[in-house]
């Protein structure tokens, strides 16, 4: 397995693969990689001639006061999950080398952004939009994969790829669960073994808004609702946010219909770890007059 550190270096060599009419498949990650990256890595190489992987904590991705120090990071246990499950190369660059001195760009996305993510953090998005695009240009990928875990996330990266073009095709990849249901995460290592037994409460509170919809429900407060009170069952959580959205536009009807497809999001503090995670339920057909009852808010 290569390691390469430089942006230059990695854009010769991607020139020289696409010359060659190899299929690059990218999996981009900010490092301290666990089974949901290994399995991403596992999916995209069934379908790449080479797979690279990039390890870059992007800090124009974290507001001041967020955890840009402190991400975990260890380079050399990363390597070895990369390769066991089949990365050929590691990107590696530091931040000078993506953004040196004079710097002056900025991807901003018109849409998607405002909401969930967007409202707790206003400048998250703007700072993965752009390492985004500076990653695809740099690999050139085929295709790109990205874990459905940070759903916000996966959908503004789809229009950006779509906006500007890129001749790349971006692939969701589901969430890898703990055993309990929690959603793989590298800041799951900042939890005390306290509040990681606790932390399995976020899949619980989605689980119960989903067969609250599969069983009929439609009115999106009673959903976010049924996911507030399960969520505030556990003492000292702190609740950012427990909503529910259409999954392609993230705009937030009063009721849901039937054939829509919702996604349930959620993030919390759990002690000093904010944690995040999300579901999505095709709502099912029910009854006509059950429905025109939900419509009509009787
Ligand atoms: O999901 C992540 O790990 C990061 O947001 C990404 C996409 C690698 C951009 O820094």
């Amino acid at each position: 397995m290569l390691v390469i550190n430089n942006y230059k270096e990695m854009q010769k060599y991607s020139f020289e693969l696409i010359a060659q009419k190899q299929k690059i498949g990218f999996v981009p990650t900010m490092g301290f990689l666990h089974e949901g990256h290994g399995s991403l890595i596992r999916k995209i190489r069934e379908i790449s001639d080479v797979v690279v992987l990039s390890i870059f904590v992007n800090p124009s991705q974290f507001a001041p006061g967020e955890d840009y120090e402190r991400y975990p990071r260890n380079f050399e246990r990363d390597k070895q999950i990369a390769e066991d499950n089949g990365c050929d190369i590691i990107f590696h660059p530091d931040p000078i080398n993506m953004y040196p001195i004079g710097y002056g760009t900025e991807v901003k996305l018109k849409k998607l952004i405002k909401t969930f993510e967007g409202s707790s953090r206003p400048t998250h998005f703007d700072g993965v939009a752009t390492v985004v695009a500076k990653l695809f240009n740099i690999v050139m990928p085929t295709y790109a994969i990205f874990g459905q875990k940070d759903y916000q996330q996966t959908l503004v990266v789809r229009q950006l790829a779509k906006d500007l073009n890129f001749p790349c095709e971006i692939i969701i990849a589901p969430t890898y669960r703990e055993h309990d249901g929690l959603a793989m995460s590298s800041r799951n290592v900042y939890l005390s073994p306290d509040e990681r037994l606790s932390a399995s409460i976020l899949f619980h509170s989605l689980e119960k808004a989903r067969a609250a919809i599969m069983g009929g429900e439609r009115n999106r407060k009673i959903i976010n609702a049924i996911m507030h009170n399960s969520l505030r069952s556990l003492q000292g959580i702190r609740i950012d946010y427990a909503s529910s959205a259409n999954a392609e536009s993230l705009e937030e009807p009063d009721i849901f219909l039937s054939g829509d497809k919702v996604v349930l999001l959620i993030a919390v503090y759990i002690g000093k770890t904010r944690l995040i995670d999300n579901l999505v339920v095709n709502v099912p057909a029910i009854s006509t007059t059950l429905e025109d009852r939900f419509v009509e808010g009787v």
